[in-house]
């Protein structure tokens, strides 16, 4: 009898843990793109571009990835950008960090996390991308968030070993998209991008086919012009100038929708995670950053400082961060969910801050000191207060009727809550659907199929669609987050418990410290977390252990 249940369960959880790897590498494939990254330098078998101009609405972020991939696909690429001065060399100067701060764009000075995700995606688009970060002061290195939850150190995996963590780049928003705009408008690699300032303000359908675009109409210095369009993207970001464009030209609806298809005007939904974001950034010269308070010599060849999560969200999830991006920059940021505390305005009001976080281990001495010091260089502070506006979300893979050769990529689609840092790769990973849709486009064709926006869609879906529930998830388990019409706080609240121990398990467990890790870093499947041995430690500890 026993030799029987033995072998039951040895049975089970071999049939578990194949069910898993195999499920695993579907999703990998799936939702991650991860093989993918291996057929950006495909292009469509034939190697012929597909007729006329690629027209992208939007030159930040999104734009620019979506330009570098039409590149390979289409004769021309233009670029339409409506803050003009980011059109100039200004938009392009190797001291990123030292640009102008963008008026449209929202995050322009807050905090930025680049993922290893993101930067192994620009490595493959761009040969040259460690050299151009050299020249811009921005750091390459193994990605070490130094994330400490209430106090405590996740697990890293390799055992931290250094050579084996992925690497990424140490970089703020302004010299991220500067690089990025730098990289993409290098003329000798890809000369058939153009990049204009302008602010597309309509588009115009073929005359003699509804069904698909001609022109855009482009508001520029001199009047208003039509651009004719082989592709029309909408990188508009938050704007979401696209949703306009199409409800003025009756795009979206029809006389009944299938199952699963809605009119355009139900497309966009949104939630209110009442996020506030503080990010102080400092000026600091090489002699006053080697006075700095810290424990080990190894901080000092790492760019983050620290990364502290609060463990319980009752007062509205927080988080604490000191890091290095490009230049001679030492941001502090302190960003939490609701108006349980006040945001923090001057260091003061900071470490005021810092103290009362909940923690579990306290907080080391030396972070205390490290902020008292940047009371010497406070003058030359910039000092970013931002009340994140409600996420949201416009599924136009619901959509029926939309302009076959109309898409909408990046933050037009989607917004996120920042916290996670995904933004710019859900962006790429928006980029990379578009790459592999194009890649299929039949090779007898010159212009684009019928089916093509609503292939994109899909594919852009399978690539993003998992970040929305994600962040849902999580924003779900704090008190302030008012939920979707329609749903309940309480949606997820199993998984967020299964999350919230294995968040502790990471502390003492390597398994658990790679699954965190590899989260927070853009790589790892939606079903990581459930390896069957970490599915059976935690139900272990919830059993026997301690409480969370
Ligand atoms: C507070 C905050 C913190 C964030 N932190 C992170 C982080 O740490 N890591 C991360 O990866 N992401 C982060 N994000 C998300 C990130 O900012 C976005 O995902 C990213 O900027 C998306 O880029 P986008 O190109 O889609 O949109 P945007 O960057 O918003 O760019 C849209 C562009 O379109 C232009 N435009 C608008 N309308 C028109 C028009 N009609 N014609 C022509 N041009 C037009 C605008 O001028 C702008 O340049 C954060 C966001 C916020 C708000
Ligand atoms: C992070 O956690 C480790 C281990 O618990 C601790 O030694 C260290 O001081 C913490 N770091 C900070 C900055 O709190
Ligand atoms: C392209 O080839 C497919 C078969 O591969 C065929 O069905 C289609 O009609 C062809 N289209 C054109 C425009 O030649």
């Amino acid at each position: 009898m026993l030799f029987k249940i033995i072998f039951a369960i040895a049975a089970l959880y071999s049939i578990a843990l194949l069910s898993w790897r195999f499920f695993r590498g579907y999703l990998l494939d799936k939702n991650l793109g991860l093989p993918d990254l291996d057929y950006l330098h495909k292009r469509r078998p034939n190697k012929k571009k597909l007729r006329g101009t690629a027209v992208i609405c939007g030159g930040s972020i999104t734009g620019l990835l979506t330009a570098r991939v039409c590149h390979d696909h289409f004769e021309r690429v233009l670029v339409v950008e409506a803050e003009a001065w980011v059109a100039s060399e200004e938009g392009r100067k190797i001291a990123g960090y030292d640009t102008k701060p963008r008026s449209r764009v929202v995050q322009s000075k807050s905090l930025h996390a680049c993922q290893s995700f993101l930067f192994s995606g620009l490595e493959k688009l761009f040969p040259n991308i460690e050299l151009e970060c050299r020249r811009s002061s921005i750091a390459v290195l193994p990605s070490n968030p130094r994330f400490n939850v209430s106090g405590r150190l996740l697990r890293l995996p390799f055992s931290g070993s250094k050579s084996r963590l992925p690497k990424t780049m140490y970089v703020g928003r302004p010299g991220f998209e500067t690089l990025l705009r730098r990289l993409v408008l290098d003329r000798n690699a890809y000369p058939n991008i153009e990049y204009m300032a302008g602010t597309v303000t309509d588009i115009r359908p073929d005359p003699l086919d509804h069904s698909r675009l001609n022109t855009v109409v482009i508001r520029t210095d001199t009047g208003a012009q039509e651009f004719q369009a082989s592709l029309v993207a909408d990188c508009s970001g938050p704007a979401c100038a696209g949703m306009k464009w199409l409800r003025q030209n009756d795009y979206g609806y029809a006389a009944t929708y299938p199952r699963g298809k809605l009119p355009l005007n139900e497309l966009k939904i949104a939630f209110d995670q009442k996020l506030r974001y503080s990010t102080m950034t400092f000026r600091i010269s090489p002699t006053f950053h080697d006075q700095l308070p810290f424990p080990t010599a190894d901080y000092w060849d790492t760019r983050p400082i620290y990364t502290f999560l609060e463990g319980k969200p009752d007062k509205g999830r927080a988080m604490f961060v000191l890091t290095r991006p490009d230049g001679d920059r030492l941001v502090a940021f302190a960003g939490h969910h609701g108006d349980a505390r006040s945001q923090p305005m001057n260091l003061e009001q900071l470490k005021e801050w810092v103290r009362e976080l909940v923690t579990v281990q306290p907080i080391p001495a030396w972070v205390f000191e490290l902020l008292d010091m940047l009371e010497e260089v406070q003058d030359s502070a910039s000092v970013s207060l931002v009340n994140v506006a409600p996420t949201s979300y416009i599924r136009y893979h619901q959509a029926t009727n939309l302009p076959s050769n109309w898409i909408a990529l990046g933050d037009s689609v989607m917004t996120l809550n920042p916290i996670f840092g995904e933004g710019c790769t859900k962006a790429f990973r928006s980029a990379l659907a578009l790459h592999n849709v194009l890649r299929d486009v039949p090779i007898n064709l010159t212009s684009l199929p019928v089916d093509f926006s609503s292939k994109f869609f899909a594919e852009q879906h399978d690539k993003t669609d998992w970040y929305w529930a994600n962040t849902r998830l999580m924003d779900y388990g704090v008190k302030t987050t008012i939920p979707l019409p329609g749903e309940r706080l309480s949606s997820g609240a199993y998984l967020r418990w299964y999350i919230s121990h294995l968040q502790i398990l990471a502390i003492t467990d390597d398994q658990a410290g790679q699954v965190m890790y590899e989260s927070a870093m853009g790589l790892a499947s939606p079903i990581d977390a459930f390896h069957p041995n970490l599915v059976a430690k935690i139900l272990w500890r919830a059993c026997f252990g301690p409480r969370p």
